[in-house]
């Protein structure tokens, strides 16, 4: 992630407290997308848990939300590990009640040739990008559930990206998972759109993250630092933004696919 860009408020077009009442989850919280998420749900009314492995940096967003006059929990959690999400599911129900806006958000991406068989990268976005998120389903839908069954906004948000749908080389597994979870929130629709939980995937395009951090192959490391020093790429507060209104609309209204690009990325 670049240095100047920290900036978490140039994104803000919500005002006033249209998220007070909900309470949220958001994975991949201790940093980009999810962290600035987390906090943008927090600053307009909403109770949120904070999860991801990295305790301190929870530790910190929770200490900024609740200093900033906001509700958060930190609840350090492996999302690939279903029986921790036991127990966050637990900790989240106790400290912050029904939850009714889950942000499916921690991902990585690595990047190599197939014939590298790396294979430990490939499980690793397996577990994380598609099982991570399965788990995260898992914990929550039924709370989505009850809460639209009270007549109560209910949203189910997970990120995708735009390799989703796109033939980027060396991409192969990362835009697998991807793709996999753009089709599934379709088909998720077909079940929880009739029970009013509302379900939408959101496609970023290149977000100033830690997520290139990551990358260990040098030519797709040179494409992501070539495009963020060329172009105005996103910041992670555009798409937190972009979370916070899917949430915000009216309870019967579905954005269901946003592919967000950075306006100069051509590709
Ligand atoms: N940045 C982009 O250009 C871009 C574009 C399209 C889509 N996306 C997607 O956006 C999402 C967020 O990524 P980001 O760009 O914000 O990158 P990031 O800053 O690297 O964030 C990834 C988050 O996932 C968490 N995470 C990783 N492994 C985890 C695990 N096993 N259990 C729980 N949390 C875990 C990380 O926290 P810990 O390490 O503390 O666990 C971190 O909070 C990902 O799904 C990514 O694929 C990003």
């Amino acid at each position: 992630m670049t240095e100047n860009n920290t900036n978490t408020t140039t994104a803000q077009v919500l005002t006033g407290a249209p998220l007070a009442g909900r309470v949220a989850v958001v994975t991949g919280a201790s940093s980009g997308i999810g962290e600035a998420t987390a906090e943008r749900l927090a600053e307009l009314g909403a109770s949120v848990a904070l999860i991801a492995r990295r305790e301190g940096r929870l530790k910190e967003l929770e200490g900024r939300i609740v200093a900033a006059g906001g509700r958060a929990v930190a609840i350090p959690t492996d999302v690939t590990d279903r029986a921790a999400m036991d127990a966050a599911r637990e900790r989240v129900g106790r400290e912050l009640g029904t939850v009714d806006l889950v942000f499916a958000n921690a991902g990585v991406q690595l990047i190599s040739e197939i014939v590298d068989l790396e294979v430990d990268d490939w499980d690793a976005q397996i577990d994380l990008n598609i099982k991570g998120v399965m788990n995260t389903i898992r914990a929550w839908v039924r709370d989505l559930e009850a809460s639209a069954a009270e007549g109560k906004p209910a949203d189910l948000v997970v990120t995708s990206s735009i390799a989703a749908t796109r033939v980027l080389e060396k991409f192969q597994v990362y835009s697998g998972t991807k793709a996999y979870i753009t089709q599934l929130v379709r088909l998720l629709r077909t079940e929880l759109g009739r029970k009013n939980v509302r379900v939408s995937s959101v496609a970023p395009g290149m977000v100033d993250t830690e997520l290139p951090d990551h990358v260990t192959d040098a030519d797709a490391s040179r494409l992501m630092a070539d495009l963020i020093e060329q172009i105005d790429v996103l910041q992670s507060a555009d798409v937190a933004e972009t979370v916070a209104f899917l949430a915000a609309v009216p309870a019967h209204v579905n954005l269901t696919e946003i592919t967000i690009l950075p306006t100069a990325q051509a590709i």
